[in-house]
């Protein structure tokens, strides 16, 4: 592997010491950036720029032209893994995400297959490709695929939920064995996927697990947890990272699951979550994202707060606590990173 010319990221997530305090951004590459939207229009569709490798390599190089990050993260989506397996992906406007076929009944579910990532995902293995090209070194690049549990909230839904993912959570209680069977179908797809990712050469994965907080503890062990730790496992000596939104408390079983880093949203403070993971992982977060539309005396105090509380812990990724959002100003993101950076 080549010497990366900034690997504080890395450094960090496994616990080494750092030159500066890393931040990257979830969703860095996006809606907030004018640059972004303008590369969307040329593509004509959020789906055709994912599936447009040079067109996503320009999106994912965008926001490290603008501003001082120390990771880049590989602009593609969750749910291409579901549409790789033939439910076809589509965004409505203003509905997020819908497949065209959702998975309606148990025949619908037994007839999935793993699809092959050099073959149906290939586009994101060339991006992945052209990524590395451009970036020469810079800055480690972040892969990045859903958790089983999370996607699967998507297909069994059709799409985004208007309530809380009713359909898997009411199949968790009726029929937990076909559940099983296609999170493992998940498990095996998400395997092959992030190998062939780390193959073109991104640095470090992240499991997204944004559904993960809707399951009690025991449920959240058995449908969610258990299956991202196959996955890790199965990602040897890559580090992983695992953000489950809303953990609360499972933030200790995520610690003990091998991960290498565990993400942290914004409800959670990060002296607690220094007490439950008990330094086994790197933590990284947790700015609430709308902390960005603060004057810059609050979001100042925040982004202080954060770093006082994480002063010498050994591997903290600083990020957001979720996704950035569409309206928020760039301006504001270069005052984040600079202040990072500065303190
Ligand atoms: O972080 C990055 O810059 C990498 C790119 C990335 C995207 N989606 C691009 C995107 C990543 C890591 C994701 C992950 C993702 N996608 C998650 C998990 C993280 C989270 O936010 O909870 C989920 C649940 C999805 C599914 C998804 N994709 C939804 C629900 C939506 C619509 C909601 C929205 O924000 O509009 C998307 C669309 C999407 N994915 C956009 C981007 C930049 C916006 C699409 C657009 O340009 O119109």
């Amino acid at each position: 592997m080549t010497r990366l010319k900034n690997d504080n990221f890395l450094r960090a997530l496994k616990r080494q010491p750092v030159d500066r305090q890393p931040i990257w951004i979830m969703r860095q590459a996006g809606r907030y950036l004018p640059e972004y939207r303008e590369t969307r229009a040329k593509a004509g569709s959020f789906l055709a720029l994912c599936k447009t490798p040079e067109l996503a390599c320009e999106v994912t190089l965008q926001p490290l032209a603008r501003f001082d990050l120390d990771a880049a993260i590989v602009f593609s989506d969750i749910l291409t893994v579901p549409d790789a397996m033939g439910l076809e992906l589509y965004f409505a406007e203003n509905e997020g995400p819908r497949f065209m076929r959702s998975l309606k009944n148990e025949a619908d579910i037994r007839q999935l297959s793993v699809p092959d990532p050099e073959v149906e995902l290939r586009y994101v293995m060339d991006t992945i490709r052209l990524i590395q090209h451009e970036l020469k070194g810079r800055l480690p690049l972040i892969g990045f695929a859903g958790s089983p549990w999370t996607v699967a909230c998507y297909m069994l839904e059709g799409g985004s939920s208007k309530k809380q993912f009713d359909n898997i959570r009411r199949m968790a209680y009726e029929n937990p064995p076909l559940l099983t069977h296609l999170l493992e179908i998940l498990t095996q797809a998400t395997i092959h996927y992030l190998n062939a990712q780390i193959q073109s050469g991104v640095d470090a994965v992240m499991l997204f697990d944004t559904w993960g907080g809707l399951l009690s503890p025991t449920q959240y062990e058995a449908f969610s947890l258990r299956y991202m730790q196959k996955i890790t496992e199965a990602c040897g000596t890559t580090p992983t990272i695992i953000f489950t939104k809303n953990a609360g408390l499972n933030l200790a079983g995520i610690a003990e699951s091998g991960c290498s880093g565990v993400g942290v949203d914004w409800t959670m403070p990060l002296d607690l979550a220094k007490t439950i993971t008990q330094g086994k992982v790197a933590i990284q977060g947790n700015l609430d994202p709308l902390a960005l539309f603060a004057p810059e005396i609050t979001l100042h105090h925040d982004i202080e707060q954060i770093l006082k509380t994480m002063k010498n812990y050994p591997g903290f990724i600083f990020n957001l606590g979720h996704g950035i959002l569409p309206n928020t100003p760039p301006e504001k993101v270069a005052y984040l990173v600079d202040t990072v950076h500065g303190c």
